[in-house]
């Protein structure tokens, strides 16, 4: 196969395109063409490596038929270069600010004009080369950042999926909360939304990653894989001693998150866990623990999950106490408005409230809802 380059000569002058053709014919084939309307025709169906073209012809001269090749994107990377009479500086500017890369004036040395049609398709192919190899490099960039994704998906899919199966754990043992983890995480996600969505406290929440916080909420009670099965599945309402021993699960809780930190590192998605962990039991008043933390001293995280989590425990049934209404849970976290929960939120969780109801009609329990008995907001 033939594989010299292709040499388009186009000029009206047939000696001069003898000329040209003898003086590159050796190292080239050369089409030779007789005008510029010529040449558009051949380009439809050749590409040369390099157009040599005559300024003054009839029809469209030389500077027309650049502007031409040089607007059309198939055309436009082949190299010009003028071989022309006009001698003068000015003509030359004018051929190469249209795009030519190269300007020869006739009569020329057949070995001047050779040498410089070498160079320049030398440096075109060079030229080629390297922008196929940016192109590779680029698809090769864009492959690896693909790949990086997709490996960052996998750790982060295969990292959520410990950190829930650490809380489906915890569940388990302590049997009486079944789905309990996946409700408080919806209702909070209302309490939440509620919250962005009414600008209330804003520059705290502008920082906040939510989905991230909300899958992170999965472990605020991760504290409880330290609490003895005695406490965690006693059928009845604990005494005081072993109420102590159960509110031990938030600090634990900080501390287990606070290990698995020292582990790995830190992150946000352990900041919130930490948060959830140590402050859901905290109280508004400054009575609950682990810290007794008053008013806005218990983080925002811990106040909001401190509602959900207390609505899920009033809502449900436990071994010690039977399901309540919705209507009655609402009664009883109205009643705890300032003392357990902070006002600002508890305005907020009544006007989402409707949320909340149907959000408790979707989950399945495992006994019905309605019946009233003794309830505890705090065994939870
Ligand atoms: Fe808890
Ligand atoms: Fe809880």
């Amino acid at each position: 196969m033939d594989d010299r380059k292709t040499i388009m000569l186009v000029d009206d002058n047939i000696a001069n395109l003898k000329i040209g053709k003898n003086a590159l014919m050796a190292l080239y084939n050369v089409f030779t063409v007789p005008s510029a309307k010529k040449m558009f025709e051949l380009l439809e169906r050749n590409k040369p490596a390099l157009i040599l073209l005559d300024v003054d012809m009839p029809d469209m001269d030389g500077y027309e038929a650049i502007k031409i090749l040089k607007d059309n994107p198939d055309t436009l990377k082949i190299p010009v270069i003028f071989l022309t009479g006009k001698s003068g500086v000015e003509d030359e500017v004018k051929g190469l600010t249209l795009g030519a890369i190269d300007y020869i004036s006739k009569p020329f040395s057949p070995f001047i004009l050779r040498k410089r049609v070498e160079v320049h398709i030398l440096v075109n192919s060079q030229q080629e080369v390297l922008e196929k190899q940016r192109k590779e490099l680029q698809e090769f960039n864009n492959n690896l950042q693909n790949l990086v994704d997709e490996k960052t998906k996998t750790v982060v899919e295969l990292q959520n999926a410990v950190l829930k199966t650490m809380a489906d754990i915890v569940e388990c043992r302590d049997d009486v909360t079944g789905g309990h983890i996946e409700r408080v995480q919806a209702y909070l996600k209302i309490l939440v939304e509620g919250l962005i969505e009414r600008k209330l406290y804003e520059d705290i929440t502008k920082d906040w990653d939510v989905e991230l916080l909300l899958l992170s909420s999965q472990l605020h009670d991760i504290g409880k894989i330290g609490i003895s099965d005695s406490v965690l599945q006693k059928k009845t309402a604990l005494n005081e001693e072993e109420y102590e021993i159960m509110k031990r699960h938030a600090t634990l809780g900080v501390k287990v998150i606070e290990k698995i930190e020292a582990e790995s590192s830190a992150c946000d998605f352990l900041e919130y866990a930490k948060i959830f962990a140590g402050a859901h039991h905290e109280r508004w008043d400054g009575t609950g623990y682990p810290k007794g933390l008053a008013g806005e001293d218990i983080p925002l995280l811990g106040r909001l999950l401190a509602i959900a989590d207390v609505y899920d425990a009033i809502t449900s049934k436990r071994p010690y106490k039977k399901a309540l209404t919705h209507d009655k849970a609402v009664k009883l976290i109205l009643a705890g408005k300032g003392t357990h929960f902070s006002p600002e939120l508890i305005d907020l969780f009544i006007e989402v409230s409707d949320t909340f109801v149907a959000t408790q009609a979707g989950f399945t329990y495992t006994s019905p809802l309605g019946e009233e008995g003794k309830s505890s907001l705090d065994h939870n």
